[in-house]
């Protein structure tokens, strides 16, 4: 029982990061973790979900032009929790994260059900951007993409399913959204193997797959690529705000918050995925020249960077169009769609799929990385801790991480992967948030690079703002939530908690 609670010292998890064997190469300065929080932020959020937020999908209940007010909301709450990571992202320079703080603060249990927990996050949540990069690249194609190889096979069923009682009741089938008529077309079109129809999003297996392999060949080439993708998608968003700047329609704004309070609310919700990504920063602590100065630097520029921006395109957003036509899949291209702009709409296309792929790659990274911690604790198989001879990347949970990835993102539907997401990641800002009250009490004077200011009050605001976060999400995901929950634990009680090096008792602690 004991063991269950023995924390890890940070002494020794930092220690151990020294280990040749297992040692990453410490290549990125603030400019690259900026970039980095930048690139795992900005992508299927703002240049999708802002739709559902504005407009409120099937309920027509959303924020409207008062999304502006949810984004202002969410910033700060995102900037308490970004400030707890900021000190511990300091102060303990390890690629676990969340899962090693946790580790250093609460114990083993706790700490494995934070790392299992972040798979939410990281791994869940890149199914999502996947599987919304492969909508964008299949709309720039303008659909020259077998629909078969495009969607996944549940979706098919549905929409095969919803068109045949559409017919049945006589309705106008031009009147289904475009999705659903792509989607049913994919069930009739699909090759069929022993009388089942092949049906698989292949676009999201692949972008993974080659994501995957620019995180196996060095962390100083994914920096780069992400440098480069992110430089260009910051270049589209600015080209759509100062090109919907002629197109604003001051009456758009009007009626401001057409559902008052609760429409900015759950807007507010929906939109916690957008900023979701400046936590992932704190994972590459391990590959940083002076964490104790530069993770701080990275986690809130880049939070406060996003912040500015999305602020921006929430305003012009919903000048340019009446809220109603928002809701859909790709919201700022629609927004030049209805002006004949055609040119204007492929660049913002062009600006999502940079987007979602830097989202990619960051979060495989941070996935990877966390994997690698955990097996390095002995809570996980010891290969997933191995560092490549030549490339010094831990490449075989990077390997691992990306398979998984990429075969959910073939199968699985977007919207039943987001709001887990959602759930993961608010789950794991609250573990961190009581992390530094509980390591302020046990190790006071120990050095911070980073301190969170008024303590308890900001993790204390942390804490309270992800918990309303998670109790607005509907019961289904809490139901999804406790089985993964459950899954961790069986998982741990049966390997982690016999393997964990702690256990080896090599170091007396907690
Ligand atoms: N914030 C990330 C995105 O919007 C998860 O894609």
């Amino acid at each position: 029982m004991r063991q269950l609670f023995r924390r890890k010292s940070l002494d020794r998890l930092v220690g151990e990061t020294l280990e040749p064997r297992r040692q990453l190469k410490r290549a990125l300065g603030p400019v690259h973790l900026t970039l980095f929080g930048v690139g795992a932020i900005v992508g299927a959020g703002i240049f999708s979900t802002i739709g559902t937020a504005a407009a409120g999908g099937a309920e027509h209940s959303g924020a409207g032009p008062a999304s502006v007010v949810s984004f202002l909301i969410m910033a700060p709450i995102c900037a308490l929790a970004g400030l707890c990571y900021a000190e511990f992202a300091s102060m303990a320079p390890v690629s676990g994260s969340a899962f090693t703080y946790a580790y250093a603060t609460m114990g083993e249990l706790v700490a494995w059900i934070i790392g299992w927990d972040l798979i939410l996050e990281y791994a869940v949540g890149n199914v999502a951007v996947a599987i919304s990069w492969s909508g964008y690249f299949q709309a720039l194609l303008h659909d020259h993409w077998p629909d078969w190889l495009g969607v996944d096979f549940r979706s098919a069923f549905q929409a095969a399913a919803a068109m045949a009682d559409a017919s049945a009741k006589h309705i106008d089938l031009s009147t289904l959204d475009a999705r659903v008529l792509r989607a049913a077309q994919a069930w009739h079109h699909a090759p069929h193997w022993l009388g089942v129809p092949i049906i698989f999003n292949l676009p999201a297996f692949g972008i993974v797959l080659l994501v995957t392999w620019v995180l196996i060949i060095g962390i100083k080439e994914s920096a780069w690529f992400n440098s480069a993708m992110v430089v260009l998608k910051l270049v589209i968003l600015l080209f759509f705000l100062v090109m919907g700047a002629f197109y604003l329609k001051p009456e758009n704004w009007t009626p401001f918050a057409p559902h008052g309070w609760k429409g900015i609310t759950s807007g507010a919700a929906i939109i916690f995925f957008a900023y979701i990504g400046f936590d992932a920063v704190s994972t590459a602590a391990e590959e940083t020249r002076q964490p104790q100065r530069n993770m701080p630097i990275g986690i809130l520029g880049s939070l406060g960077i996003c912040t500015i921006l999305y602020v921006a395109v929430a305003v012009v957003l919903t000048g340019m169009l009446p809220v109603a036509k928002l809701d859909t899949a790709e919201p700022l291209a629609t927004a030049f769609t209805g002006l004949g702009l055609n040119w204007a709409v492929a660049i913002i296309s062009v600006g999502a799929l940079l987007a979602n792929a830097s989202v990619l790659l960051v979060f495989q990274m941070g996935q990877a990385r966390i994997f690698f911690s955990m097996a390095r604790d002995g809570l996980l198989p010891p290969w997933a801790s191995a560092v490549h001879p030549k490339y010094r990347t831990p490449y075989l949970s990077t390997l691992l991480s990306g398979l998984l990835v990429a075969a959910f993102a073939g199968v699985m539907n977007i919207d039943e992967v987001v709001d887990l997401c959602n759930i993961g990641t608010a789950f794991a800002f609250i573990l961190v948030a009581a992390g530094i009250i509980i390591l302020r009490r046990i190790e006071p004077a120990r050095p911070r690079g980073f301190k969170t200011p008024w303590v308890p009050w900001v993790p204390v605001g942390a804490i309270l703002t992800c918990g309303w976060l998670m109790a607005a999400l509907p019961v289904v995901t809490w139901l999804r939530f406790a089985v993964w929950l459950v899954v961790g634990l069986v998982f741990y009680f049966c390997y982690g908690y016999r393997r964990s090096r702690l256990r080896e008792g090599t170091n007396g602690e907690g």
